[in-house]
């Protein structure tokens, strides 16, 4: 069992910097996951992670070793790619053993680690087959199958799914929980694809331009996104951002006004004042069509039905959103409906930087139910 830390991380390219001074703590045994757009340094860390990348400063440590300088094979750990790198003419057998037989184990004990890895990946059927004959998760599995007879203590895996389509990938999810679960060693998993992170990980690391945005438990991550960026990044469709614009009403009651022409009077005691710009988060999931009379209006402008639920998108005042609810309606384009949503599960967010000041029943000291409109 391996603990891994991170410590003031960089890594350029010559005068180009890509990671720039990642602290993280990765717990013995767990699942972690670092996802973010391309590009933003994911599998340079997890390649400096395996030793396949020098470090430019910083430091790694497994458990109290740092293991700046130690070789790939030292480290014991075990990378699983995106392309399995399969050797096409040996067979399943000899791709899962290759590195015991390189490593000169005996014969009977690689016999022995081939068919308990070809066991738990359901891979008995197929050993006598070369990469050609396989499916592609089937390929998947044998290069786990590789990477997991060594019994290293870290796994790494980079974007391991991306070459499946997506019922395989939804499939071979499941199947790395399980064996995550069966085998308890700490995994660093690269994906650009937050519903992999979150289905997966304990920890989901959201990474931008070689920084870290926020890392956190999947949860956390989509109920308190602590920027606009890590608000959009998780959660699909992603959140509705909205400009908005505190303003003092006539009365001396302090509104705020979206920019899709809806308005929301603040509370008595705000923690808002007037002539603040800010941004009002709203997930699509949580934009619910009003029923009965009042709520914020939007006209439609397509429908995407996909049997377990229906997303709609809107325009309200040239300002476009996404509505998610659950089964199908249809909607003509064109028409208008009408909209709620929770107080608490709004989010405000700083105009210039982003950051999330808190929700909208906090911040705007309004009562947790639906918002109150006008
Ligand atoms: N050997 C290299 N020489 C120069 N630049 C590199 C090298 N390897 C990576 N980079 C640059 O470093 C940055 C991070 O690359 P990296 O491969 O880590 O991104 P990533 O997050 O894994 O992206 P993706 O999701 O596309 O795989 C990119 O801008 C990339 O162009
Ligand atoms: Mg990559």
């Amino acid at each position: 069992m391996t603990r891994i830390r991170l410590e003031n991380l960089r890594k350029s390219f010559g005068d180009v910097d890509v990671v720039h001074g990642l602290d993280l703590e990765i717990e013995d045994g767990s699942f972690v996951a670092l996802v973010g757009p391309s590009g933003c340094g994911k599998s340079t860390i997890l390649r400096m992670i395996a030793g396949l990348e020098d470090i430019t400063s910083g430091s790694i440590y497994f458990d109290d070793q740092r293991v700046n300088d130690a070789e790939p094979k030292a480290r014991n750990v075990a990378m699983v790619f995106q392309n399995y790198a399969l050797y096409p003419h040996i067979t399943v057998r000899e791709n899962i053993g290759l590195n015991l037989h390189i490593s000169k184990f005996p014969k009977a004990e690689i016999d022995r680690l081939v068919n308990e890895a070809a066991a738990m990946l359901e891979l008995q059927d197929l050993l006598d087959r070369r990469p050609a004959q396989l499916s592609g998760g089937q390929r998947q599995r044998v290069a786990m199958g590789r990477a997991m007879v060594r019994k290293p203590s870290v796994f790494l895996f980079d974007e391991p799914l991306s070459n499946l389509d997506a019922k395989l990938r939804v499939q071979m999810r499941a199947e790395i929980k399980h064996f995550h679960k069966s085998m308890q060693r700490t995994s660093i998993y690269v994906t650009h694809d937050q519903i992999e992170a979150m289905t997966l990980a304990d920890k989901v690391v959201v990474l931008r331009k070689g920084r870290i945005e926020q890392a956190g438990d999947p949860i956390s991550l989509y109920e308190s996104p602590q920027n606009v960026f890590v608000a959009q990044f998780i959660g699909s469709p992603a959140m509705n951002i909205v400009p908005a614009r505190v303003e003092q009403g006539e009365n001396g009651q302090v509104v705020i006004t979206l920019a899709t022409g809806w308005t929301i009077p603040a509370g008595a005691g705000s923690r808002l004042a007037p002539g603040q710009s800010i941004q009002i988060g709203i997930r699509p999931e949580h934009l619910i069509p009003a029923s009965g009379q009042g709520g914020f209006a939007a006209s439609v402008n397509q429908t995407e039905i996909t049997g377990s639920q229906t997303a709609i998108e809107l325009a309200a005042n040239g300002v476009r959103l996404w509505s998610v609810v659950p089964g199908i309606h249809t909607h003509a384009v064109g028409g208008l409906m009408t909209f709620s949503f929770m107080n608490h599960l709004a989010h405000v967010f700083d105009a210039e930087g982003g950051q999330r000041l808190g929700n909208l029943a906090d911040i705007a000291n309004l009562p947790d139910g639906r918002t109150a409109t006008i």
